[in-house]
């Protein structure tokens, strides 16, 4: 295939399509490429390939990509990753920038609407979120007949998928103020929720959100308050968890957020949509990645059993070196330096965590290595926030609801775009069928009766 320089082969102009020649039956092509994407991205529609036939009666050709690797699902304006440089931005802006000078809540308004909000917007913003916080009191009964040592993803999933069946008005998802109040709904309960899931894993009461508190705190105060009339959350935690927030908030076409984009083109509506999401974020390779490093850490035991682990890992026999390796990112996670950097500020207030030097030697192993350095694997955002998380008093098995809680404003930015996008139907993809070609039906059932089926348990 080459790029066109005649205009031989189709209505498409020279230099803005592609030639595809088919050596079956020596017949040429144009394949017109899209409009270039802001970062000069290239692509050609997947569905022009069907014009390529051997035959009238021909279905036309598949583009055949498992794991979407190279595959444009949308057209997005959200989120920019450039995985070779290592760069990450939110509507243009790099995360670094946000990460030092924005709130989570900003974040979340910038990811919807696309630009930062005024004094006005960001008030009405965080007020509509602060009004919303508290849930019906069936969540809490809802949430309380999970067993004790429930896995706090399950209950995470469960119980943003419950909230649709209190809000069946959220199923008008063309209606722009219904779309609205869902979205702060999620933004403002995901929080609460998640609190609640803590003090049902820790068998204590659920604490009311305190809606005089800023977002970060408030959830805080629902995790930690005990008998005090006024929670005062620990300001570098505060604030390590509103960085983190906005770490996690998007991150493109991911896993999650191709779940959710894939679920909410049925139009379901956004809590179930997002439920999908949450769902999706709790598999190790995922969100729960963060859960799998600290569990990988214990398991290593000591610093000296690193280059151990190193090997085995390489052998291929154990499992991967988790919070190390990305789909896009061939360099270092722009996310992973900052929650570096973060994790020291939290263990200035803590000590230091007492396997910081596993985490530390793991990394340096791995970045020194032929194996990794051939495959490009960097740590990604989830190796070292299992440690922030643990200094904060959080156990392992909840970190993922943590990044839950910062992916929900990204889920419901790319739901959005989806759902306004032209372009966009239900998400359907095809096969290439490998399974037996038609075949006359043969019971292999020796007693078959076709008119008593014996599909009962047998006496
Ligand atoms: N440890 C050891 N080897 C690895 C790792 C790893 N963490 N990741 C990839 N590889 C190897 C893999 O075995 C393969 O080697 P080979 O070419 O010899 O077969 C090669 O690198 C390419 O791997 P891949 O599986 O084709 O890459 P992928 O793009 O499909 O997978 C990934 C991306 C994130 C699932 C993978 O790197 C991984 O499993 N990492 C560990 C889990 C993890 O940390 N996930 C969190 C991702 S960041 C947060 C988020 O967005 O969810």
């Amino acid at each position: 295939m080459s790029q066109t320089n005649t205009s031989a082969a189709g209505a498409a102009t020279a230099a803005s399509s592609l030639e595809l020649k088919d050596a079956r039956t020596d017949k040429a092509y144009a394949l017109t490429l899209l409009e270039r994407g802001t970062e000069g991205d290239e692509a050609v529609r997947a569905a022009d390939l069907r014009q390529v036939k051997t035959a009238p009666d021909d279905f036309g050709l598949l583009s055949y990509d498992p794991a979407f690797m190279n595959t444009a699902s949308c057209k997005s304006a959200i989120t920019f990753i450039d995985g070779d440089k290592g760069i990450l931005r939110y509507r243009g802006y790099p995360i670094e920038q946000l990460a030092e000078q924005s709130t989570f809540l900003e974040v979340a308004y910038l990811l919807r609407h696309g630009e930062l909000p005024s004094q006005d917007e960001y008030f009405r913003w965080v007020h509509d979120i602060t009004y919303h916080t508290y849930v019906h009191e069936n969540i809490a009964r809802f949430l309380a007949g999970f067993r004790h040592d429930a896995h706090p993803m399950a209950m995470l999933t469960s119980a943003l998928a419950a909230l649709s069946s209190f809000y069946p008005q959220a199923k008008d998802i063309f209606d722009p103020e219904q779309r609205y109040i869902s979205i702060i709904r999620l933004l403002a309960k995901t929080p609460t929720i998640a609190a609640m899931i803590y003090r049902h894993m820790k068998g204590l009461p659920v604490v009311y959100p305190d809606n005089s508190l800023p977002y970060g705190e408030n959830y805080l105060s629902m995790v930690a308050r005990m008998s005090e009339p006024r929670y005062e959350a620990n300001p570098v935690f505060a604030k390590a968890l509103d960085v983190l927030l906005i770490l996690h908030a998007d991150h493109e076409q991911n896993c999650s957020t191709s779940a959710v984009r894939a679920v909410g083109s049925s139009h379901v509506d956004p809590f179930s949509a997002v439920a999908a999401g949450v769902a999706a974020l709790y598999g190790p390779l995922h969100g729960g990645a963060n859960e799998a490093v600290l569990n990988m850490i214990e398991q290593i035991g000591h610093p000296s059993n690193v280059p151990a682990f190193i090997e085995e890992v390489k052998g291929g026999k154990g499992s991967r070196l988790m919070g190390f390796g990305h789909r896009v990112y061939k360099s270092y996670d722009p996310r992973a330096k900052i929650v570096k950097q973060l994790a020291y500020q939290v263990f200035e207030q803590v000590g230091m965590d007492k396997d910081l030097e596993i985490a530390l030697k793991l990394e340096e192993a791995a970045l020194n290595d032929e194996y990794f350095i051939q495959r490009k694997l960097y740590p990604n955002v989830d190796f070292y926030t299992g440690l922030i998380y643990r200094s904060m008093a959080f156990p392992t098995s909840y970190f993922t609801v943590l990044f839950a809680m910062g992916r929900m404003a990204g889920w419901l930015a790319q739901w959005e775009e989806m759902l306004l996008d032209k372009e966009q139907k239900i998400a359907r993809p095809r096969q290439i069928y490998v399974g037996p070609a038609e075949r006359a039906y043969q019971t292999k059932l020796s007693d078959f009766q076709p008119d008593m089926r014996k599909d009962s348990i047998r006496k």
